[in-house]
């Protein structure tokens, strides 16, 4: 493969959470930025439009499509299957056949709701059976992904944080301004850096992996447990936290949807940092 600054890219959701921070990583002129919108050097581009993206592929011929747009609104997907599925199904569908049209390297960003949430650490060989639209969609698109025959990497995170993360900003400032935070104790999970992620993507591109793969922080934490230690980061001594369980909040939330990550440890030796890591250098960071 060529380098990468010499390799042609088309990321989706530029705009984004995640796909910002990679699109302002990837810095390079042969990187064809999208979102719906558009932007600062993104391309306005409709994924569920195909004649649009017919056109966009043409003009841009990529080696590398790396795919982060999508609806990851839960409730939304619930009550608008429909709508939801345009960009979360559909557009998968329009892209494959444009990769295979243009030998391209697929890249997903799949997620951990492809499980059922219910014992957590779950494996890449572990069947997966998604209990929310949302999850059955992302689900969707990974089969039809991996069933295509294309160079792909489907990778599954969960609970990305970052300085410009809306959860990680929404829990500084409400612990800066002493605000009491209601925090679920019986619902776990495995966050991850957000660097980590882009890092880990782009080395297993240049390592030419192909396949399924977990990128999850190395620490499983309950939303409570995750809010504690946002507090000790930015050194809050007597956080304002509520503890209430799944049932007392009423909202959407599974028991456990930790992803293992053995494969990425093990098989190919690359890890991520621990949730105080993440946090300490989130911390020195925003003082920069
Ligand atoms: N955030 C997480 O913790 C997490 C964890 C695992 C997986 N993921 C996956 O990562 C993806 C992005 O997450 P995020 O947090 O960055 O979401 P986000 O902040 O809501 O960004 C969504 C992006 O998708 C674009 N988009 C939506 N509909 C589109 C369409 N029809 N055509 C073209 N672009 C469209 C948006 O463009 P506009 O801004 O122009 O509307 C935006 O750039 C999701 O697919 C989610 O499944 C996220």
């Amino acid at each position: 493969m060529k380098s990468i600054d010499k390799t042609n890219i088309i990321l989706t959701g530029a705009t984004g959470f995640v796909g910002s921070y990679f699109k302002l990583k990837l810095d390079s002129p042969n990187l064809f930025s999208t979102s719906k919108s558009g932007g600062a050097n993104v391309n306005p581009i409709d994924l569920t439009n195909k004649d649009d993206l017919v056109k966009f592929f043409e003009f841009s011929k990529p080696d590398i499509l790396i795919h982060i747009a999508g609806n990851k609104d839960v409730g939304f997907c619930e009550k608008f299957p429909d709508e939801a599925r345009k960009v979360n199904v559909t557009a998968t569908k329009y892209l494959v056949d444009l990769c295979k049209k243009y030998k391209t390297k697929f890249v997903y960003l799949s997620t951990d709701y492809v499980f059922d949430g219910k014992r957590g650490n779950y494996k890449e060989t572990d069947i997966p059976l998604p209990s929310s639209e949302y999850g059955k969609m992302k689900l969707e698109s990974e089969e039809i992904i991996s069933n295509s025959g294309i160079d792909h990497i489907i990778i599954r995170s969960g609970a990305l944080y970052g300085l410009n993360g809306k959860f990680y900003q929404w829990a500084v400032n409400s612990l800066r301004d002493g605000i009491q935070i209601e925090a679920i104790v019986d619902s776990y999970f495995t966050p991850t850096l957000l660097d980590d992620l882009y890092d880990i993507t782009l080395k297993l591109i240049s390592n030419h992996f192909n396949g399924i793969i977990h990128i999850v922080g190395k620490n499983k934490v309950s939303r409570f447990q995750m809010i504690s230690k946002i507090a000790d980061s930015i050194r809050i001594l007597d956080p304002k936290l509520k503890p209430i369980t799944i049932a007392e909040s009423g909202l959407f939330f599974m028991p456990d949807l930790s992803l293992c990550p053995d494969k990425l440890n093990k098989e190919l030796n690359i890890f991520t940092h621990t949730l105080e890591e993440g946090l300490e250098y989130l911390a020195s960071t925003s003082k920069n």
